[in-house]
């Protein structure tokens, strides 16, 4: 057992809703607090002084200065696993060349497939280690990572065992999701439900079999897969036992609705999502994922994250980090950023990035700071919890 701190500043993030619109004055803050740590777990949070009493068996590790602790960030959509760059894409991009320019120029989500088929298993989980590390660096405890840029069941395979070999190098902790439905593969001609039959048939049962990832997503857009051959794609998935998830009305409207149809865990994207898109989030239990990196590497509005909280949807915030639409994959940086664009305060913004992102992944055990909880946590130099996001993601924690 063991005792950490004293800390400035805790803030648990517990007794908030997992709906709607937060106050600030709804976060509770703990001053001179102690966190008690056993197995990996909380045991208890409150005063130092007083759980020091408490639990005189517990050993003290001691902090120094101000710092004020969270619990650690759940960035529940990446795309991490990949090899080579899109410099070139974003370059183009950034002259105002449109995405099928980029794509008729060798671009796009293709470039990276090609790029990453030719990597071997050691070489990508090495890539991936080397984000994972990063992120983790950054305060993200939690890491969703997609594959995707194989889209064959070899190449899928192997990014998820890539996936899976990583996740066992590393303290953060790793939920994998199964992206082959990213696009339609150019072996099969832009025959979308041929392409999802197959994936349904020869790839699914072997990553249920091998316990690879207990997600499966798909891309619902003009480029991708459409509305009815998703929700298909996604009921099938559900009844083989897997969370679904959509990336949802990025450019144009249609897959909020087969993610609430669905029952999916969460619809991300949401950028072009309209009233009617945001009335049903809000009346569904689907966690709205913003993904303000996108919107900065494609240089797009945002998704209407303020809207979307006020018709009481619940809305967490993750990177999208790619190597296409958002190359950046600073977590803090962009949730900063886009709070002050979209009007989130503090409670709103720390909620997407803890508790509301664990629940986009049907994980409870993670979050919050409270008694049974994971341990995943993380402390800021600063002296009051509001300096996180006026640094603009420039402060870098400690992960105790
Ligand atoms: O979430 N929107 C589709 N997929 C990714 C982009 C992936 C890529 O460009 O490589 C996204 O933005
Ligand atoms: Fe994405």
């Amino acid at each position: 057992m063991q005792l950490i701190g004293p800390f400035t500043q805790i803030l648990p993030l517990t007794g908030m809703p997992l709906k709607g619109a937060l106050k600030d004055e709804q976060l509770q803050v703990i001053t001179s607090g102690g966190l008690l740590v056993e197995n990996g777990l909380i045991r208890a949070v409150g005063d130092f002084e007083q759980l020091r009493k408490e639990y005189p068996a517990a050993e003290i590790k001691e902090t120094e200065g101000d710092n004020v602790l969270l619990p650690g960030f759940v960035d529940c959509h990446t795309h991490i696993c990949f090899a080579g760059s899109r410099a070139k894409d974003y370059a183009m991009r950034i002259q105002g060349k449109t995405y099928l320019e980029i794509a008729k120029a060798g671009g796009g989500i293709w470039d990276s497939v090609t790029q990453t088929r030719m990597a071997d298993e050691e070489t990508l989980t090495q890539l991936l280690l080397k984000r994972i590390e990063r992120h983790l660096s950054e305060g993200v405890t939690t890491i969703e990572v997609k594959s995707g840029y194989g889209l064959s069941v070899e190449q899928e395979l192997k990014q998820l065992r890539a996936i899976k070999a990583a996740s066992s190098k590393t303290n953060a902790s790793i939920i994998a999701t199964c992206l082959a439905a990213h696009m339609v593969p150019k072996d099969f001609n832009g025959n979308q439900t041929e392409y999802l039959m197959h994936v349904l048939n020869d790839l699914l049962p072997v990553v249920k079999k091998e316990n690879l990832a207990s997600r499966v997503d798909i891309f619902i857009e003009e480029s991708a897969f459409d509305v009815e051959g998703a929700t298909i794609y996604l009921n099938k998935a559900k009844q083989m036992g897997f969370d679904v998830t959509v990336h949802a009305d990025q450019f144009t409207t249609g897959g909020s609705r087969a993610a609430v149809d669905t029952g999916a865990v969460s619809a991300d994207h949401l950028e072009a999502s309209g009233d009617a898109e945001i009335k049903l989030l809000a009346n569904s239990n689907t966690v709205a994922v913003t993904l303000p990196g996108a919107s900065l590497g494609l240089g797009m509005q945002y998704a209407p994250a303020r809207r979307l909280l006020d018709a009481g949807a619940s809305l967490a915030i993750a990177s999208d980090w790619n190597p296409g639409s958002a190359p950046m994959g600073d977590l803090l940086m962009q949730a900063a950023v886009m709070s002050a664009a979209e009007k989130l305060n503090t409670s709103e913004v720390f909620a997407g990035l803890t508790y509301r992102a664990a629940t986009a992944l049907n994980l409870t055990d993670r979050g919050t700071l409270a008694p049974g909880k994971r341990a995943d946590i993380q402390a800021y130099p600063v002296n009051d919890y509001r300096e996180i996001l006026y640094q603009q993601g420039k402060l870098k924690p400690m992960i105790l």
